[in-house]
C-alpha cells in the first residue's frame, strides 16, 4: 500500500515503520525514491508526520494498547497548526443482533472478531467502542466512512 501512495504521489515523503524483522524484507521490494522503511516500535515512538495511516493495526491489539499507541500517534503529528491527521482503516462492527447477522460483510466482521479474540488479546470494535479509545487518547474529533469490511476513520 505504501508502495502505491509513493507512486500515486511523488512529491510526498511516505514513511512505513513496522518491527525491524519484517523491514527487512521490505526494503528488498522498494524502488521508490519517496519511500522510506523504519524499523522500530510504535510503542516506543512513531516519526514525526503530518499524517499517519494506521491499516488493519488497532484491531490487533487491547484496548490499553489502542490507547497507547494512539497517543505515540498524537506525540508524532503537529498540533501547532492543526494541519496532522490520523487516518485508521479498520473494522467497524454494527450494533445491534439483528443487524449482526444480516448480510455478508456483518458476518465476516463477526467471524474477525472470534479471531481475534483467540488469536490475540484484541477484538473488533463498535463505533462506541472507537469513540472510547480516541477519547481516552485525547482525539475529540473523527469521522467514519463505512467502506463494506472496513471503514475509513479520519481522526
Ligand atoms: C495485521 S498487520 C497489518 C499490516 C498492514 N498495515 C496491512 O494492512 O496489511 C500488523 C502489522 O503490525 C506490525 N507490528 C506489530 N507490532 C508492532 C510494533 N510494536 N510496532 C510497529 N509495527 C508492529 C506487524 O509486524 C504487522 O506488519
Amino acid at each position: 500500500m505504501a508502495i502505491a501512495i509513493a507512486k500515486a504521489f511523488p512529491t510526498m515523503m511516505c514513511v512505513v515503520l513496522d518491527l525491524p524483522n519484517i523491514i527487512g524484507e521490505c526494503k528488498k521490494i522498494n524502488n521508490e525514491s519517496n519511500l522510506k522503511f523504519i524499523g522500530g516500535s510504535m510503542f516506543d515512538e512513531i516519526p514525526h508526520a503530518n499524517a499517519i495511516l494506521l491499516k488493519c493495526i488497532l484491531h490487533d491489539w487491547s484496548d490499553n494498547d489502542c490507547v497507547k499507541i494512539l497517543k505515540k500517534c498524537k506525540e508524532s503529528i503537529p498540533s501547532k497548526h492543526k494541519v496532522g491527521n490520523l487516518i485508521i482503516i479498520d473494522t467497524v462492527m454494527e450494533e445491534g443482533l439483528d443487524k449482526l447477522i444480516s448480510d455478508e460483510f456483518d458476518k465476516a466482521k463477526n467471524f474477525m472478531d472470534v479471531m481475534m479474540m483467540t488469536l490475540y488479546v484484541a477484538k473488533e470494535r463498535t463505533k462506541k467502542e472507537w469513540e472510547k479509545l480516541f477519547d481516552e487518547a485525547g482525539f475529540n474529533e473523527y469521522k467514519m466512512t463505512p467502506l463494506g469490511l472496513r471503514s475509513l476513520i479520519e481522526v
